[in-house]
């Protein structure tokens, strides 16, 4: 349907402003999932004029999505996907209840540039007042993955599956906890259990949290262990059969040890997503710790996107040579409609981004309008 002036005026209005965060930083994760998003409009038209593009074998209308992480339940789909974002990913949820951490989640920071894949060492001070300038928005999170009951995120997660439009997929992110589980027969056990919930509820594709800087040790470390990772994307792929299994990677030092990783899980699964947030010490000026006594927590948004792109360069040449047949999606440091050119032109099958979104909800419509408002295929 096309707009009417005053609606193509109020639209060129809102798109005038660079940041318009929906995510209100200064409350808590829990604020923000009974009172988020804050998001005022207007909305960009949808158009279905570009050709859809095949993404396994569901039909997509772009090939931009929003990584787990922003998206808390399926007022956040439902907002997202009326946006122009046609990946959308529910955040990490769990087999049982679980708090979030205390504010604050996340802060903004000043890195000084790139995080190279050397710098990871480095000290990260906290502080940086206010974001005006999207490629200058890079932050710091630690939440520990909270999850409501699974009964109430079942059902939110069915709401959210006749939320989004047509043309659209809908993922569910998944985590095994253990703490409740130590042993590494039970941690497995709860992740395929937790995917088989949200298997049910809806999701079109699975995806298995591997990788969050913010859980415990055993947690966050997995995808690092090639023997455990693939343990566990094996027996959830025997769980849920021929829904597709997405699994979600962090950073990797070592191509040896990429390797290893990406052979064993390889037979398992339809799609790696990479990468998450890397863990840093991140601290006040003070010297205290940014996130209230966690002195390492995740960090995300422009300043990780060259560590990222090392990632997406190892993972399309493994496949290449390897002939894997999973699809590839980037992650890490996705600001602009520049970085998604960017990201989609190295190879990969889609880009995602979680921290852009959250201060950029019309990311994907300027990446339409950069390309003549035509489909993002
Ligand atoms: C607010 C926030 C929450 C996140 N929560 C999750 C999560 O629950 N599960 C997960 O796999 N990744 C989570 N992430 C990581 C993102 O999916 C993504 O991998 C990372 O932020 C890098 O992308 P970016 O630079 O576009 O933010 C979160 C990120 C942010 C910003």
């Amino acid at each position: 349907m096309k707009e009417s002036p005053k609606q193509t005026k109020a639209l060129e209005r809102a798109l005038a402003r660079p940041c318009q965060p929906t995510y209100d930083i200064t409350k808590s994760y829990e604020w923000n999932y009974r009172f988020g998003p804050g998001f005022k409009g207007p909305f960009p038209p949808r158009t279905e004029t570009g050709r859809p593009v095949r993404f396994l074998d569901f039909e997509v209308a772009s090939r931009i999505g929003i990584a787990a992480g922003p998206l808390l339940n399926s007022k956040w789909i439902r907002l997202y996907s009326r946006l122009g974002f046609d990946i959308l990913t529910y955040k990490t949820v769990r087999s049982a209840k679980r708090p979030s951490n205390p504010k604050p989640n996340c802060v903004l920071l000043d890195t000084g540039g790139l995080i190279g894949p050397d710098d990871l060492d480095r000290t990260l001070i906290a502080g940086k007042k206010d974001a005006v300038d999207m490629r200058d928005i890079t932050i710091t999170n630690s939440f520990g993955v909270p999850s409501r009951n699974p009964n109430i995120w079942q059902e939110d997660v069915q709401k959210a599956k006749r939320a989004i439009l047509p043309r659209q997929v809908l993922i569910v992110s998944v985590m095994g906890s253990s703490e409740v589980y130590p042993d590494i027969a039970g941690f497995t056990k709860d992740f395929a259990v937790c995917a088989s919930m949200a298997r049910e509820s809806g999701a079109d594709i699975i995806e298995l949290d591997l990788s969050c800087p913010n859980s415990n040790a055993a947690e966050g470390m997995v995808y690092r262990d090639a023997g455990l990772s693939s343990a566990i994307s094996k027996a959830v792929k025997a769980e849920i059969g021929v829904t597709p299994l997405f699994i979600k990677m962090g950073f990797f030092s070592s191509r040896e040890q990429f390797e290893t990783v990406i052979a064993a899980n390889a037979p398992h699964v339809e799609g790696i997503v990479g990468i998450n947030t890397l863990r840093m010490t991140v601290l006040k000026a003070s010297g205290e710790p940014a996130l209230g006594g966690r002195p390492q927590s995740g960090v995300c948004g422009a300043a990780i996107k060259l560590c990222a792109k090392q990632f997406i360069g190892w993972l399309i040449e493994t496949r290449k040579l390897n002939r894997y047949d999973f699809l590839a999606v980037g992650v890490g440091g996705v600001m602009t409609p520049a970085d998604i050119d960017e990201f989609l032109e190295s190879g990969i099958d889609a880009v995602e981004t979680a921290t852009a979104p959250m201060w950029d909800p019309y990311l994907a419509y300027r990446y339409r309008l950069s390309h003549g408002n035509a489909g993002a295929g």
